[in-house]
């Protein structure tokens, strides 16, 4: 399908657009090399059962087992590098500072890519890979405090050390919902990126958004269930279609 109308159009939005929210999911990282969690074939929950590996009880059930598993996919994470889909976001909140406005990506990756990237203003709404912190006190350490020697890993407190994501079952974490609110309350434009909107709340934050009066887009590899709710989308990898709407944008400034 050609998608020079769609970006042209999510172009031109982004020039006007004072205050945006971006929300991005497992898609936006899948051109790094890391892997989406609903593909058919190749997605984590394809190949794992999400209750043997990502809620609290698994966790006290076997938390070696859920140990090594995350110890797996943040080694996965340092290893790969942020693609072009992150480095442009990261080009675009540069632009929109520039001019005195604002990008806030909201996202539920705990990969840490958009930082890498050069992001500024991320909200993790599922937490981080790359911190863990302790089942007794909540006391946090990040990876390179951490010694994977012995699994599960003692903390300093008499419990174990558990990665700071939000397990099924469990509160997103408070500070991070009203950041995420806060900025959906003021957007006037709303885009979600490779991820497939299915999963709550974040699956319902184009509703806050609209409400807001924001203009909503969607980028993605394939159609999702907000797609017929989106003003505008543009389908394909986001590694080739935000480099391209960000170097459309940056030709406005030079013309
Ligand atoms: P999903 O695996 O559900 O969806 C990934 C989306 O990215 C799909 O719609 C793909 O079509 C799309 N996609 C794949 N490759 C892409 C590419 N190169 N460019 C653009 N889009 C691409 O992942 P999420 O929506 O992130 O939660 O899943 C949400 C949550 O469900 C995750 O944070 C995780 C999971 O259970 C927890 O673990 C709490």
């Amino acid at each position: 399908m050609d998608q020079h109308e769609p970006i042209q159009r999510i172009t031109s939005w982004l020039n006007d657009a004072r205050s945006v929210v971006v929300l991005t999911g497992a898609g936006i990282s899948a051109e790094s090399g890391l892997a989406t969690f609903r593909d058919p074939e190749e997605g984590l929950w394809a190949k794992y059962d999400p209750m043997e590996l990502a809620t609290i009880d698994a966790f006290n059930r076997d938390p070696e087992l859920v140990t090594r598993w995350y110890h797996w996919r943040f080694t996965k994470a340092r290893e790969v590098e942020p693609n072009p889909g992150h480095h442009a976001l990261a080009r675009l909140e540069q632009r929109l500072l520039e001019r005195d406005r604002s990008v806030t990506i909201v996202t539920q990756n705990v990969d840490g890519l958009h930082q890498r990237a050069g992001s500024k203003r991320v909200v993790e709404i599922h937490g981080t890979i790359l911190r863990w912190r302790c089942t007794k006190t909540g006391a946090e350490k990040s990876l390179e405090d951490l010694s994977f020697e012995v699994l599960p890993i003692p903390s300093d407190h008499g419990g174990l050390m558990r990665p700071c994501v939000v397990w099924f079952g469990e509160m997103l974490p408070e500070h991070a919902l009203a950041d995420t609110f806060s900025a959906l309350e003021h957007c006037d434009l709303f885009l979600s990126i490779g991820t497939s909107a299915t999963v709550q709340p974040a699956a319902s934050f184009i509703e806050v958004a609209r409400a807001a009066g924001a203009k909503t887009v969607e980028i993605n590899r394939d159609p999702t269930p907000i797609t017929d709710l989106v003003d505008c989308a543009a389908h394909g990898p986001s590694g080739t279609l935000l480099p391209a709407i960000i170097d459309q944008l940056r030709q406005l400034d030079d013309s």
